[in-house]
């Protein structure tokens, strides 16, 4: 429980994470790193293939044992905390590879992770009380309206299976909100995309802000970032190299060599392929 505060200051982070350090055998996937999400913000975090983007929002929603630093969401420590605690304590997340279980309704799907985040159980909770009745119906009401959000309330009764894949990704957007987070992590919500349903992602994304929740995003898709965000942070081999609004990012120089270099290189190879 926090204790109840007098209103921060506008000022005040709503993430801070301060020297997060991960490493793997000699590796160090993610060094030192710094940064913070303002209150409502929406932030980009890129950088080249392999430069800790995944291993560095695994760690800050504990899905990863750190090996330093610390982070806090509106000034409560995440360090040590499991996943669901950290989403209880306002932080959710999505994955690259989408996960959903197909057999499940759409309904169905979000009911079983407002559950996984509230760390009891979907299936523990088969049969028992009213008072778990209740939340089970609360949380359906929030379901459909967030299905209604990302335009999938059309098919809130059928099986997951039928969705696209970017349909999908707009399921695991919906699951990522049913634990009413202040602060949503989306790795590669674009990710394998077609351009329509890139926009109709935006335009969710867009909305899910308006209504108050802060998103870091993890993204290959440089002018979405660069279109969507008022702050991106520019990873490199584990490390910070920019940290800024997207105009002054796109002319930094250690961004351009760093990211851009690589990219202009992988096109040359794929020109050779
Ligand atoms: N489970 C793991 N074990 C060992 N090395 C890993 C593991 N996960 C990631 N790495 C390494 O850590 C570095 C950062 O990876 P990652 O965070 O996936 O980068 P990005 O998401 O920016 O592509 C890479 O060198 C990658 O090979
Ligand atoms: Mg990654």
């Amino acid at each position: 429980m926090s204790p109840s505060s007098p209103s921060s200051p506008s000022s005040k982070p709503l993430l801070e994470v301060r020297g997060l350090t991960k490493r793997y055998l000699g590796l160090t996937a993610v060094d030192s790193l710094s940064y913070q999400v303002e209150p409502g913000a929406i932030v980009g975090l890129i950088g080249p293939n392999g430069s800790g983007k995944s291993t560095s929002i695994d760690c800050i929603s504990g899905f990863q044992p750190v090996d330093g630093g610390e982070w806090t969401l509106d000034g409560q420590p995440l360090a040590g905390m499991a996943p669901h605690r950290i989403a209880r304590a306002g932080l959710t997340r999505t994955f690259q590879t989408v996960r959903a279980y197909d057999e499940l309704s759409l309904l169905e799907n979000l009911c079983v992770a407002a559950q996984e985040n509230d760390g009891s159980g979907w299936l523990a909770s088969l049969g028992r009380s009213r008072a778990v009745r209740d939340k089970e119906a609360a949380a359906a009401e929030r379901a459909r309206g967030l299905l209604q959000t990302v335009g999938l309330i059309g098919y809130a009764d059928a099986p997951a299976a039928i969705l696209s894949y970017g349909q999908r990704k707009l399921l695991a957007i919906a699951a990522s909100m049913m634990a009413r987070p202040r602060l949503v992590v989306l790795d590669e919500p674009v990710a394998g995309v077609n351009p329509t349903m890139v926009r109709h992602i935006e335009t969710v994304i867009r909305q899910l802000n308006s209504e108050g929740v802060a998103l870091l995003i993890v993204e290959h898709n440089v002018d979405f970032i660069m279109n969507l965000c008022q702050r991106v942070v520019v990873l490199e081999a584990g490390r910070k190299i920019a940290d800024g609004p997207p105009g002054l990012i796109r002319t930094d120089p250690r961004v351009l060599a760093a990211y851009l270099g690589k990219k202009a290189a992988a096109a040359e190879e794929v020109r050779h392929d």
